[in-house]
C-alpha cells in the first residue's frame, strides 16, 4: 500500500469484529513503532500490549464516551516520561513528540494490514497505571484500541455514528500552515 492511500484510508473507527488480532501482526504493529524516528535515537515509548486476561480491567479504566472500545480485542497503553528522551531549552521537552511519531507510523502500519488503530486520551491515567502496574513517573501517553473492522455500533453515540460514516472535518490549511512568516497563509 501506499503511505498516502494509508493516509487517507485511516479512520479513528469506533466499530470492532470481535475476532483476534493474530500475534504476527501486532509484532508486525511493534515492529512499526520500533522504527520510528525518535530524538538521539531514544527511543522513549514503553509499550504495554493487553489481548488477554487484564484487557477487562483496562476497560474499566475508559472515560464516558469511549464505551465502544469496550469491544476491541486488542488494547497497547503507549507509557513514557520525561528523562527518556531529549529535553531542551524553550520547553521542549520530545518525549511526547516522538512516542506520537511512534504511534502515528503504526497507525498506517495498522491500515495496511486491515486494522482500526485508534489512540485515544479518554481514560483514568492513575487506573491504568495500577492495572498494568506502571511505575508512577511514566505518563500514559495513550491507548490505541485495536481490532478488525466490524459493523457493529450500538456502543457508538449519535455523534460517533456520524463521524463513523464521515471524516470530521479539517480546519482550512490556511489557519494552519504559514508561507515565510507567521499568519501569512501557504498558498493551496
Ligand atoms: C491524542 C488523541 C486522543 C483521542 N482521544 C479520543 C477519545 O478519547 N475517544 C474517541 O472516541 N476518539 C479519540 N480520538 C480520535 C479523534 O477524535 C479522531 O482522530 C478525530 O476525530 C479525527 O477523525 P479521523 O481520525 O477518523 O480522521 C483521539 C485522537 C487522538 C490523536
Amino acid at each position: 500500500m501506499d503511505v498516502m492511500d494509508a493516509i487517507a484510508i485511516r479512520r479513528a473507527n469506533r466499530a470492532f469484529a470481535g475476532r483476534p488480532v493474530e500475534r504476527e501482526k501486532v509484532a508486525a504493529l511493534l515492529e512499526a513503532m520500533r522504527l520510528a524516528p525518535s530524538c538521539n535515537n531514544n527511543q522513549p515509548w514503553r509499550v504495554v500490549v493487553c489481548s488477554r486476561e487484564n484487557l477487562r480491567s483496562l476497560k474499566e479504566t475508559l472515560y464516558r464516551g469511549n464505551e465502544w472500545a469496550t469491544a476491541a480485542p486488542l488494547i497497547m497503553a503507549v507509557t513514557s516520561k520525561p528523562s527518556l528522551d531529549c529535553r531542551m531549552n524553550g520547553g521542549r521537552d520530545y518525549y511526547q513528540f516522538s512516542c506520537g511519531l511512534a504511534v502515528g507510523q503504526m497507525l498506517l502500519r495498522a491500515t495496511e494490514l486491515g486494522l482500526t488503530a485508534h489512540p485515544i486520551a479518554g481514560y483514568d491515567p492513575v487506573k491504568v497505571r495500577e492495572a498494568f502496574g506502571i511505575p508512577s513517573d511514566y505518563v500514559v501517553i495513550t491507548l490505541v484500541i485495536c481490532g478488525y473492522p466490524g459493523e457493529d455500533t450500538s456502543l457508538l453515540t449519535e455523534k460517533q455514528l456520524r463521524q463513523q460514516k464521515e471524516r470530521p472535518e479539517r480546519l482550512p490549511p490556511s489557519e494552519t500552515f504559514f508561507d515565510e512568516r507567521w499568519g501569512e497563509p501557504f498558498p493551496e
